[in-house]
């Protein structure tokens, strides 16, 4: 079907024949073939050895055509730390036409070029993550609330064996929810439903082969292709935030937010007089759904990773689990500060972040002026491929490179260290903004499932798959997992 549609229009295009050829002092890469630019370079399904083969033939910076658009792919520290630290603001941008672009309108945060809505979004969610002292609960409480679900859910399959991909997915997405919209949703709640959905589907559709047809082939786009089902998505969506966001302003006391919607909605009133266009409710909604989208499947496939290893690495698990039952001994229930007297626990931690590698390039950046890298000329609006897995992997940076060990992050001494190379949520002024509630979930839902109960591979589910399915997030295969109680210590 592929050919079908490709082949007229390469004919067709041909005629016009823009021989790409690439920029003085660009950086090297595979010859450019004429509208197709690199594409065949490539498998669309799962890229990942033909980079390897790139990399090795051209360097650590090198580019590819994507039809008639070049995108410079980063590896390794020290040219990653020269782009998103160094010259943080130069390739601060996002490339703004891309299927992303179109299905996200530009608004929010996540795909926002950067400028003055992006800065003050940013700026505003960062500090409304912050100092959450919205409503009456702190978001270690609401955390810990949601964590209650999961114990539930994992009590009735003790002495048997469970999925957890949605488990997981469910709490992650109900996490956000609660900072979102002050309230949890019960799993089969309509409005969670569909949204979950529509979000599987569209990061599906955005990891796969249409979506970079979409972004090599302008002529494609509004062609009647699998990729027209992802608007309809977004819009589904944005029309339930709608929904939501017209109940908030029913309900709310200005000044006393509940929640993030409310915190957003008073700073709007508050800038009504001046730059009150930067804040809007279209922007807000499209927001809501940026955080969500943003918190959900990385936390939720990070969480997978850290069960799938401490399930397989049994030595590892009860090694943790020695120094929770110490520095709990008496106590309810961890608490966020409790992470400083755990330093195995946080190496482990660490290094399941390492090695689950969830956003493995990244979200694409884009040079914002004409600038260097690593000696190249780079014009203004140059894609920029952040490949953070090469920074994780890198030989040199650690202990282990290519293996899962905690001992990554520990020094001679026992003592917690991270190297800087752990980027997993990378670098500089677009570095993930829900750092702080990310690390939050990890720690203190590990740490209380680890508590109560043990986590053993089942006997019958053969030997353990570590390779993860590729996408714009990685995931781990599907696995079942065995639970038993622990005795309390
Ligand atoms: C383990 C979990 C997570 C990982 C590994 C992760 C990783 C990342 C990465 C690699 C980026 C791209 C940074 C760049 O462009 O250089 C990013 C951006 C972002 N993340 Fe996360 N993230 C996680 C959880 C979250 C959570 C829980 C939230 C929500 C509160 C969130 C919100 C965002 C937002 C809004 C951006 C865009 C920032 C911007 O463009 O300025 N992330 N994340
Ligand atoms: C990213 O780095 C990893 C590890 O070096 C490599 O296997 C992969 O092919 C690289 N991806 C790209 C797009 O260069
Ligand atoms: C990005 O999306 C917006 C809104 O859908 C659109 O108006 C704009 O033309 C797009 N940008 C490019 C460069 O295609
Ligand atoms: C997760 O949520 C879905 C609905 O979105 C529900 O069908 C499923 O039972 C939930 N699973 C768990 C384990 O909570
Ligand atoms: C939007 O929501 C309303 C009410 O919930 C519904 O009647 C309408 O069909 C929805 N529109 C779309 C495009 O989903």
């Amino acid at each position: 079907m592929l050919v079908t549609i490709l082949l007229p229009l390469c004919v067709f295009f041909l005629f016009f024949n823009f021989m790409c050829r690439r920029p003085k002092n660009f950086p090297p890469g595979p010859t450019i073939v004429p509208v197709l630019g690199n594409i065949l370079s490539l498998r669309l399904e799962n890229p990942l050895q033909d980079f390897e083969r790139l990399r090795k033939a051209y360097g650590n910076v090198y580019s590819l055509y994507l039809g008639s658009r070049p995108a410079i792919i980063l590896n390794g520290l020290q040219a990653m730390k020269e782009a998103l630290v160094t010259k943080a603001s130069d390739f601060a941008g996002r490339p703004q036409d891309l299927y992303v672009n179109d299905t996200t309108d530009r608004k929010g945060v996540i795909m926002a070029d950067y400028g003055p809505s992006w800065k003050e979004h940013r700026r505003f969610a960062l500090m409304t993550l912050r100092n959450f002292g919205l409503g009456k609960q702190s978001m270690e409480e609401r955390i810990l609330g949601e964590t209650e679900f999961i114990m539930n859910t994992l009590e009735k399959y003790i002495g048997s064996t469970l999925s957890p991909q949605l488990m997981f997915h469910n709490a992650s997405s109900n996490i956000i929810c609660q900072v979102l919209f002050g309230k949890r949703f019960d799993y089969n709640d309509e409005f969670i439903k569909v949204i979950v959905q529509c979000f599987t589907e569209n990061s599906k559709l955005a990891n796969g082969p249409w979506a970079m047809l979409y972004d090599s082939f302008p002529m494609i786009r509004c062609l009647p292709l699998p990729f027209m089902k992802s608007f309809e998505n977004v819009k589904k969506c944005q029309n339930l935030t709608k929904y939501v966001l017209a109940e908030h302003k029913r309900t709310r006391v200005p000044g006393e937010p509940r929640d993030f919607l409310d915190c957003y909605l008073d700073e709007m009133d508050k800038r009504s007089g001046d730059d009150g266009c930067l804040f809007s409710e279209p922007q807000l909604s499209m927001y809501a759904l940026d955080l969500h989208f943003a918190g959900t499947d990385t936390t939720s496939n990070t969480l997978l990773t850290a069960f799938l290893y401490l399930m397989t690495h049994p030595d590892v698990q009860e090694h943790c689990q020695r120094e929770i039952d110490e520095v709990l001994k008496g106590k309810d229930q961890v608490c966020f500060d409790d992470r400083n007297n755990m330093p195995y626990v946080q190496a482990v931690i660490h290094e399941v972040q390492r090695i689950a590698n969830t956003v493995p390039l990244s979200v694409f950046h884009c040079t914002t002026k004409n600038t260097e890298l690593m000696g190249y000329s780079i014009p203004k609006g140059t894609m920029i491929i952040p490949n953070l897995t090469s920074v994780l992997h890198e030989e040199g940076q650690w202990k282990s490179p290519h293996k899962f060990n905690p001992e990554n992050f520990l020094n001679d001494q026992g003592d917690f260290v991270k190297p800087e190379a752990f980027m997993p949520f990378s670098a500089g002024p677009r570095m993930c903004l829900g750092e702080g509630l990310a690390r939050m979930e990890l720690f203190l839902i590990t740490v209380t499932l680890l508590r109560k109960f043990k986590f053993i591979w089942p006997e019958d589910a053969g030997e353990p798959d570590f390779t993860p399915v590729y996408g714009v997030t990685l995931t781990p295969k599907p696995y079942r997992m065995k639970i038993q109680l622990r005795a309390m210590h």
